[in-house]
C-alpha cells in the first residue's frame, strides 16, 4: 500500500516537473513572418476580427488579456483553455479558477475568419496570442510584436489548472511566476492588467467585513463595494461584478498602482503587492512612470505570449478552437 501510494507521489512529482519544464521553452523558434507564405493576411484578419467586436462590446478586450494568461501558464500558450468541455470530457475551462471566463467567442470568430482565408494554415494558439495583443492595443497600450507559429495543444484537463486564487498569499504567488520565468518585478506589471475589466463579488466579498493579508480596504471602496455585492454570498449565476478600475475600466493605463497605494483594490492578492517588500518599490515606481508601465507591460505581455509554446511537428493545428481535429 505504502508503495504504491509512494509510486503515485513520484509519478505526480514527474509529471509536474515534466510541466515545468515545458513551461521553461520560451519560443525560440517562433518568428514573426510564421504565416508569410501560408497566410499572409493572418494578423490583420485577427485584428480586423477584434477591432469590430470590441467597438460593439468593450468588455471583450480584456477578457481575452486573462484568457491568454489562464492559457499560458497552463501547459504553455497551446491554447488549452479553448476546449470546450463535453458530457464526456471534462476540460480546463470547467476548473475553478477559469471561473467567469470569456472571449472563447471572439477566438472563436478571428478562427473562423481565418479558416475562410487560409484553411488549416494558423493555430488557435496563434490565433488567441494575436487577439490579446490587439486587445492591449484597443485598450490603449503599446503594440507589441507576436512572433508566431505556437501549435495547438492535445490535452485539457481541468486538474492541471494550478492559477493562484485571489486570496493566495503574495510569496507562493511570486514563487509560482518566478518558476514560470517571470521575476517579481515582471510578476507586478503583470497583474497591472487589473487595470482593465472587472471582478465578480465572489472573489473579493469576503474582504468586505475585515482586513486580510492585503491590509484593510479604503472605508468608501468597501462600503460602495456592499452595496454593489451585499454582505452574503448570492448564487453565482446571480453573482454581481464590479470594474477593477471604475475611472478608466477600458483603458490600460498605470491607475491601478495608485490605487493599490491608497487600498482602493478588489483583489487581496493585488493589494498585498502594495505592502510586500519584494514588490512595494515597483508599485510605487509605475505608480509614478505611466510611460514606463505601458511600455514594459507590453513586453510582459509579449513574453508571457511565448511561455511553454509547443513548436514545430508538436501537437496539431486546430480546425476549430473548441475542440481537438480527432
Ligand atoms: C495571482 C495572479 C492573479 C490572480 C489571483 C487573478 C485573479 C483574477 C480574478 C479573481 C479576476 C476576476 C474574474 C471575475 O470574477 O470575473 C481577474 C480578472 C482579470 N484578470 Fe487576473 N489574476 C491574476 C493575474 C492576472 C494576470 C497575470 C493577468 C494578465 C496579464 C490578468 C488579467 C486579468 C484581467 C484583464 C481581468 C479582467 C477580466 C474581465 O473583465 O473579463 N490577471 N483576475
Amino acid at each position: 500500500m505504502v508503495t504504491m501510494v509512494g509510486s503515485v507521489v513520484v509519478i505526480r512529482l514527474l509529471l509536474m516537473v515534466q510541466l515545468l519544464l515545458a513551461m521553461a521553452a520560451t519560443g525560440e523558434a517562433l518568428d514573426t513572418a510564421y504565416y508569410a507564405a501560408t497566410c499572409p493576411d493572418a494578423e490583420a484578419i485577427v485584428h480586423n476580427t477584434m477591432e469590430r467586436l470590441h467597438y460593439t462590446d468593450p468588455t471583450l478586450a480584456p477578457a481575452l488579456i486573462r484568457l491568454l494568461f489562464h492559457d499560458c501558464f497552463v501547459r504553455g500558450c497551446d491554447a488549452s483553455v479553448l476546449i470546450a468541455p463535453t458530457p464526456r470530457y471534462s476540460s480546463e475551462r470547467a476548473a475553478i479558477p477559469n471561473y467567469a471566463l470569456r472571449g472563447f467567442g471572439a477566438v472563436d470568430a478571428a478562427k473562423r475568419a481565418l479558416e475562410a482565408a487560409c484553411p488549416g494554415a494558423v493555430s488557435c494558439a496563434d490565433a488567441l496570442a494575436l487577439a490579446a495583443r490587439d486587445a492591449v492595443e484597443l485598450l490603449g497600450g503599446c503594440r507589441y510584436d507576436v512572433a508566431l507559429g505556437r501549435r495547438d495543444g492535445t490535452r485539457s484537463d481541468p486538474w492541471e489548472v494550478d492559477l493562484p486564487a485571489p486570496f493566495a498569499r503574495l510569496d507562493d504567488v511570486l514563487a509560482y511566476f518566478a518558476a514560470r520565468g517571470f521575476s517579481a518585478e515582471e510578476t507586478v506589471v503583470l497583474f497591472g492588467a487589473h487595470t482593465v475589466g472587472g471582478a465578480h463579488c465572489s472573489s473579493f466579498r469576503y474582504r468586505l467585513t475585515g482586513p486580510d493579508s492585503g491590509g484593510a480596504m479604503d472605508e468608501t471602496l468597501r462600503r460602495d463595494m456592499l452595496d454593489t455585492c451585499g454582505a452574503a454570498d448570492l448564487p453565482l449565476d446571480t453573482d454581481p461584478a464590479a470594474f477593477f478600475d471604475p475611472d478608466t475600466p477600458f483603458t490600460v493605463d498605470n491607475n491601478y498602482y495608485a490605487q493599490l497605494m491608497s487600498n482602493r483594490t478588489l483583489l487581496q492578492v493585488d493589494q498585498e503587492a502594495a505592502t510586500h517588500p519584494d514588490t512595494a518599490p515597483h508599485v510605487a515606481y509605475y505608480a509614478a512612470s505611466p510611460g514606463a508601465f505601458l511600455q514594459r507591460f507590453s513586453e510582459a505581455m509579449a513574453k508571457l505570449s511565448n511561455a511553454g509554446v509547443l513548436e514545430g511537428d508538436a501537437g496539431e493545428v486546430r480546425k476549430v478552437c473548441s475542440r481537438y481535429n480527432t
